[in-house]
């Protein structure tokens, strides 16, 4: 199993908002190397099963909405200990508990709504990658 990739989409707010230029500066400033990337929108099916693992949680509804509200930038990145330093670089779940200078903290308006993925385990990185990305859109 790779440890060197992580995925991550910048959620709907994000786009909405114009900081899609903002954030992949941050990310890159910060030592990832984009190997795949698109704008892309989310059906329904996408949405619930990519999230599928919080199907039982009172908030999936509302997570399934504003996850296909609009598009995405959807994005494989690499790095050494790419999971845990991209983990480490947005921040909280919750953006009141994000750390200064994380991307939640400059972007995320909610726990709800909180700008950035980012992949939890070097297993998921490799399904959620696969899931938007074909193996000859990889560089
Ligand atoms: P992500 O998977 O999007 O990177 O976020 P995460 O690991 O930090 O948090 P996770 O527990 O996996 O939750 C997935 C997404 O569900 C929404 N959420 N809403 N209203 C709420 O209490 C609540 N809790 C989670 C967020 O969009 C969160 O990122
Ligand atoms: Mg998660």
């Amino acid at each position: 199993m790779r440890t060197d990739r992580t995925f991550t989409m910048l959620k709907p707010d994000s786009v909405e908002k114009g900081h899609v230029g903002a954030i992949l500066e941050k990310i890159t400033a910060s030592g990832f190397r984009i190997v795949a990337m698109k704008l892309t929108q989310m059906t329904t099916a996408d949405a619930q099963e990519f999230y599928a693992v919080h199907n039982e949680r009172p908030f999936f509804g509302e997570l399934v909405e504003y996850m296909t509200r609009g598009p995405i930038v959807a994005a494989i990145l690499e790095k050494d200990n790419a999971v845990e330093d991209f983990r480490t670089l947005i921040g909280a779940t919750n953006p009141a508990d994000a750390a200064d200078g994380t991307i939640r903290k400059l972007y995320a308006a909610s726990i709800g709504e909180n700008a950035v993925h980012g992949s939890d385990s070097d297993e998921n990185s490799a399904i959620e990658g696969a899931f938007h990305f074909s193996g000859r859109e990889m560089f």
